[in-house]
């Protein structure tokens, strides 16, 4: 799959839409297939673990489903919408389409989403907190778009927040292999023409708050930051129920002193491997033995688990270290260079990992993520 924003470089792109305003990228994808036929989807959402929802409207009012779902005879043939999650994690060629936008790093990538419209459906306009990019696959919808501003927001359901009516910027007929990059803030509303199917590739980020209760929780986890505030230089308070801008400071000092690099960047990485959804995981060791995963790397590449988060931060790869499904993995530090290819790559062949596969250390040490079920071969 070949991504051509327009005529415009990802360099341009970031430079004057990521974050900033929408675009419509007429065929974006030439010749763009389906990840998967409704049918398909559907054998998803009869699965516990798989995030689904179908919105659709009765009698006027929004309503939304939640799955796992065996049956849409109700449903009829128009006016509904039917959802799945984390689509990257159980359909390897999502991430083909992922792959398209990594010039934006996969700490920022939330999932792709695939949604089905049958005529009239939609879920409704709403505003997302985060980056995406819809691209269109069979069929066709129509997508309005409004500028970014003080919208006022309701709820039509429990479960879905919408916008209040928009003038739209955009308002555009997306056909298969179109895209509609949408930043946050921009409230948008689709509504399938014909039965259609879209690939949302979404992006997220962290706010502070949930860093800072993160944080929270590493330092109870790793004792940390138990040093009681100390004031051995106390000179003589005449305000006895004040706190004085130096007690203040010193308060400030105690908080902003767990916070060193090391701290920021283990927090960071574990944090942002973390997955939000269900992986598709076996549930015991797989049982591959060293000499088997080198000799089957000869034959097939090892491929990455959808879904799966795998990163180094630039500042500690040197030390050996990167991180796997929010933890922490620590490699001598001569086998470093090879975290980039384990991290970079979302498939490893045997002639990329050619230098290494001479160190048993990184054998086993590759045996182990194999048999965890971070790494598969395609044909075992
Ligand atoms: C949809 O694809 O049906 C909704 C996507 C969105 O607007 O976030
Ligand atoms: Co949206």
């Amino acid at each position: 799959m070949i991504l051509t924003i327009n005529d415009i470089t990802p360099e341009q792109f970031l430079k004057d839409y990521w974050q900033k305003k929408p675009l419509v990228i007429r065929q974006g994808f030439k010749n763009f297939k389906d990840l998967l036929s409704p049918e398909e989807m559907a054998g998803l959402a009869t699965e516990e673990q798989i995030e689904s929802r179908r919105v659709f409207k009765e009698n006027g009012e929004w309503q939304a489903e939640f799955g796992p779902f065996e049956s849409y005879d109700h449903l009829g043939e128009k006016d509904w919408t039917f959802i799945v999650q984390a689509l990257n994690n159980w359909v390897p060629e999502a991430d083909e389409l992922i792959k398209c936008f990594d010039f934006i790093p996969r700490w920022r990538l939330d999932d792709v989403m695939v949604s089905y419209g049958t005529p009239g459906g939609g879920v409704g306009p709403h505003i997302d907190l985060y980056d995406v990019f819809i691209c269109q696959g069979s069929g066709s919808r129509r997508w309005r778009v409004g500028d970014i501003g003080d919208h006022k927001e309701f709820a039509a359901h429990p479960a879905l927040l919408h916008v209040e009516e928009f003038e739209p910027i955009i308002d555009i007929e997306l056909k298969t292999g179109d895209i509609l990059y949408i930043p946050p803030g921009f409230p948008h509303d689709g509504v399938s023409l014909t039965n259609s199917m879209s690939f949302s590739v979404g992006y997220r980020t962290a706010s502070a708050r949930d860093m800072h209760s993160v944080l929270a929780d590493y330092l109870i986890d790793n004792e940390l930051g138990s040093q009681q505030i100390a004031d051995p230089d106390r000179s003589v308070s005449t305000t006895s129920g004040q706190i004085n801008n130096q007690d203040l400071a010193l308060i400030k000092q105690q908080l902003l002193d767990t916070l060193d690099d090391q701290l920021i960047s283990d927090l960071a990485g574990r944090y942002l491997t973390n997955s939000k959804c269900d992986l598709d995981l076996p549930s015991e060791n797989l049982g591959f033995q060293a000499e088997d995963v080198v000799a089957m790397l000869k034959e097939q590449p090892l491929i990455k688990l959808g879904g799966l988060r795998c990163m180094y931060l630039e500042k500690t790869v040197s030390q050996g270290i990167f991180y796997i499904n929010g933890e922490q993995e620590v490699l001598s530090t001569d086998l470093a260079d090879v975290i980039p290819v384990l991290c970079d790559q979302q498939s490893l062949t045997a002639q990329q990992l050619e230098s290494w596969l001479q160190q048993p250390q990184f054998v086993q040490q590759l045996t182990t993520w194999v048999n965890a079920g971070y790494w598969y071969f395609e044909q075992d």
